[in-house]
């Protein structure tokens, strides 16, 4: 008896591992000479310019310095570093030897020309909502660009991890391919399945906003509920927001446009690049989309009627500085911070922004907070012309952490931040970039 289980338990590890094989293994496409750019419609080429722009290739595939596309980009994923790959149609060292087929093939798959899985860095779980039309143009625009000739530096990834075989095995627990491209939902108009599809696609907003497992699979069922990536804090999309006012289509539309919202606050850090180097690219009516997405799934209808209120409240939170004397806090605030953020009137003003307001001070995690008051915000982001200090030269994190902890409790309701002089200290050692 115990001899026949043995021999079901073998057949079944064979059968497993055959049928594993099976759908790990994907073969190679044949290369093709590098298709001539006067092939492609610029019309085509133009979408493709506005789409690259969407799913923010331009930041994960240049390298600091380097050539546009080249790749090189070094990306920590707790497994080891990752180099961004040459999406430049150069024969040798890019893709001007991959077909249609090939570039189809990874962004849907996940599959390199050569036939290996490609890890989830490259965020192709995205990328395989979108749709055929939006790929030709992807393809034209790439292969209409100037090849450079560039070699990515070897990923550091240990073995065994680094067999690329193995990530099948991640697909298969992560990745529904079969779900594919976006499918418009009926129940919704048709500006919210483009913003939908924009953001869910190649706008892989969930990428930085979503919470991920353990094995750096996303969350599906916690979509957007706010994660830390690269030691920057991607605030919560959803109804968990912790902005007092709510996010409406008016305010994201601002935000995701210029790069701020006087109600709510401005982009630092990769979300400046997101907005500044990405969205940019994109028509208004394209941004308006994905606004109008985002206003739904926060919920922002249901919190409008109570808004007029937070405001008030956020206004009168921030005016209330002068009587707290003692805290060290509240006077270096004063000394260092309110010149240029007091505001007096009912509504802020855009060049100061209000931090009763900011998911910066109501958040879950300091790290947007402390990296903005050691880096500063540079005059091409956060709202371009407008420009923020560093302090790391001038504050010590005892000072920061005094500051963080003044303002979260004057200016929120929320629970206090632990650890504060420690995580100070930590991030002043992180570079302040917008690389990802
Ligand atoms: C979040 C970072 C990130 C973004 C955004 C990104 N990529 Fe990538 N991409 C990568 C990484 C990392 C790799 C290499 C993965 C590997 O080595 O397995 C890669 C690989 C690729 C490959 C395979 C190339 C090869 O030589 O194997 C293609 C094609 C590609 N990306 C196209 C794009 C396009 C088109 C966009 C924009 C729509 C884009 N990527 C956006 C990180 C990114
Ligand atoms: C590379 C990571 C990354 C990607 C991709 C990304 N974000 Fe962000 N996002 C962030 C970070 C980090 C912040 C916090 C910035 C700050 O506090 O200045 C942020 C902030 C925001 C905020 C402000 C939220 C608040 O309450 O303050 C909005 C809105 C937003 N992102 C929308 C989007 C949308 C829409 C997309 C997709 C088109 C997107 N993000 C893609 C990293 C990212
Ligand atoms: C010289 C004027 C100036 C000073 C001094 C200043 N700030 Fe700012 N701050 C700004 C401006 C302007 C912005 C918006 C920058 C942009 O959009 O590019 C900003 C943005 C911020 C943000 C991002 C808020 C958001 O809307 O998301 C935080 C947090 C912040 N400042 C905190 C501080 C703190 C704390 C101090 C004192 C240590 C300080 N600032 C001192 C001008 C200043």
């Amino acid at each position: 008896m115990a001899k026949r289980i043995l021999l079901v338990l073998i057949a079944l590890i064979v059968i497993g591992a055959v049928g594993f094989f099976a759908l790990a293994w994907k073969p190679a496409i044949a290369p093709v000479d590098p298709p001539p750019a006067a092939g492609f419609a610029a019309a085509l080429v133009a979408r493709g310019e506005q789409l690259a722009g969407a799913g923010n290739c331009a930041s994960c595939h240049t390298a600091p310095g380097g050539a546009a596309y080249a790749g090189g980009l070094a990306m920590e994923t707790g497994f080891g570093t990752v180099y961004s790959t040459n999406i430049t149609p150069d024969a040798d060292t890019g893709i001007g030897r991959w077909s249609r087929e090939a570039f189809v093939r990874a962004m849907r798959e996940g599959v390199a020309r050569d036939g290996s899985h490609l890890l989830p860095a490259f965020p192709y779980d995205h990328f395989t909502k979108v749709r055929d039309e939006d790929l030709d143009a992807l393809y034209a625009y790439f292969m209409t660009r100037a090849a450079v000739s560039a070699e990515a530096p070897a990923n550091t990834i240990p073995f065994p991890l680094n067999i690329r075989l193995l990530q099948a095995g991640w697909k298969l627990l992560f990745f529904d391919l079969h779900k594919g491209v976006y499918e418009a939902r009926a129940d919704k108009g048709e500006e919210w399945n483009r913003g939908a599809y924009l953001a869910e696609g190649l706008g892989h907003c969930g990428a930085c906003h979503t919470p991920r497992n353990s094995l750096g699979a996303e969350k599906r069922h916690l979509a957007y509920a706010g994660a830390s990536i690269k030691a920057w804090w991607a605030p919560a999309l959803n109804a968990a927001s912790t902005s007092p006012m709510p996010w409406t289509q008016d305010d994201l539309y601002a935000y995701l446009r210029t790069g701020g919202s006087t109600l709510h606050g401005v982009a630092a850090g990769t979300m400046s690049d997101v907005v500044h180097a990405g969205l940019a690219k994109l028509p208004d009516e394209d941004v308006r989309a994905v606004a109008l997405y985002f206003a739904d799934l926060n919920g922002s209808a249901a919190r409008t009627a109570a808004s007029a209120e937070a405001l008030t409240q956020a206004m009168a939170r921030s005016r209330a500085d002068a009587s707290e004397e003692i805290d060290a806090g509240a006077a270096l605030y004063r000394a260092a911070c309110a010149s240029c953020h007091y505001n007096g009137g009912a509504q802020p003003l855009a060049p100061r922004p209000e931090l009763a307001l900011s998911s910066t001070v109501t958040g879950p995690d300091p790290s947007n907070f402390i990296h903005i008051v050691l880096h500063g915000i540079g005059d091409g982001e956060g709202l371009p012309g407008l420009y923020m200090p560093g302090f790391a030269a001038s504050l010590s994190d005892a000072d920061i952490a005094n500051l963080a902890a003044y303002l979260r409790r004057s200016r929120s309701d929320q629970p206090a931040w632990n650890a504060l002089p420690s995580t100070v200290a930590k991030l002043r050692t992180q570079p302040a970039g917008a690389e990802q």
